[in-house]
């Protein structure tokens, strides 16, 4: 005899679990996902508040010194796996600091509540201790050369629906043209330093590093663009990564499965959103080896 209808459906629905099942083996490690994308809620100079989920990678590292005496926001970060962060080298602490790091944070001055299948429910920040910041060894405090470091957690933070690891890029890929979001809590405007409560996001554009020289030259500065780096931003300004956004990510969506990627790591710049002027950033993918040997390296020891 022949299958029953309700068989048949047993086998049609097993069927499809199991396709799907090997697609997500396939696509390997679990990173640029945002699952709070279709649930849209809701400076960085000229950008707009973020829905909560849209930078689930990104990290808030504040130091702290005089044993917690003193403490203030400093500088964004990365969540790239579930114990290390990857930020800027000038966002390590100074020789009396240390660093927390704290993911999951939208609106710094209020309890983030969110949905889930048991209805809204708060969420709090989950914090984390610098235990170790790699600096890399090449950084160079004055040309601002390498400007890059890994942060180990003292405990491993669990993934969420609103927080995730970002994917590193592949070796090579330039990001040139690619539309990419910077986002941070730092000053709204290089002038006026006002302070964001929620974070900002702005879309900026990478350029080919030959255009970025050339529009210093524009503004009457003189930028040697080595490879390490690369420039998103506009030739009229008005949108820009500036002071406290230090560390934080430069995300393009990419690839066959359309992943987040960590293209770069907000670094530096002449003030914010100025014309011909755009943001310098640590280009991930010329670092690929260093951060994989330091972060496997640590598993061993
Ligand atoms: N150095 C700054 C910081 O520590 C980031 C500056 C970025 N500037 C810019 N124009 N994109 O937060």
């Amino acid at each position: 005899m022949s299958l029953n209808l309700f068989q048949f459906k047993i086998y049609v629905i097993s069927v499809i679990l199991l396709i799907a099942l090997n697609q997500s083996l396939v696509k390997g490690i679990g990173c640029g996902e945002r699952p709070l994308e279709l649930v849209r809620s809701s400076r960085i100079v000229g950008g707009k508040d973020a829905f909560i989920g849209e930078a689930p990678w990104q990290a808030l590292v504040k130091e702290e010194r005089f044993f917690g005496l003193w403490r203030y926001n400093k500088c964004g970060a990365v969540l790239i796996s579930h114990n290390w962060v990857i930020t800027a080298a000038h966002c390590n602490s100074g020789l009396f600091g240390s660093l927390q790091v704290i993911f999951g944070e939208h609106n710094l001055k209020s309890i983030e509540t969110i949905a889930s299948e048991r209805g809204l429910v708060e969420r709090s920040p989950v914090v984390r201790k610098a235990k170790r910041v790699v600096m890399h060894p090449k950084y160079n405090h004055l040309t601002l050369e390498n400007d890059l470091a890994l942060i180990e957690l003292d405990s491993d933070v669990d993934y969420d629906q609103h927080i995730q690891p970002i994917c590193l890029p592949e070796k090579g890929n330039d990001f040139i043209d690619s539309e990419a979001y910077v986002s941070g809590w730092g000053v709204l405007s290089y002038k006026e330093r006002t302070l964001p409560p929620v974070l900002q996001i702005v879309k900026v554009p990478i350029m080919s590093n030959k255009k970025c020289e050339k529009m210093y030259r524009k503004a009457k500065h003189n930028l040697v663009a080595r490879k390490t780096i690369l420039c998103a931003g506009y030739a009229f300004g008005g949108k820009d990564s500036c002071e406290g956004d230090s560390g934080g990510p430069l995300a393009v969506r990419e690839g066959p499965d359309a992943r987040w990627t960590l293209a770069g790591i907000v670094s530096n710049g002449i003030k914010c959103a100025e014309p011909n002027l755009p943001g310098i950033y640590t280009r991930i993918s010329e670092y690929d080896d260093w951060i994989v040997k330091t972060v496997t390296n640590s598993h061993s020891s």
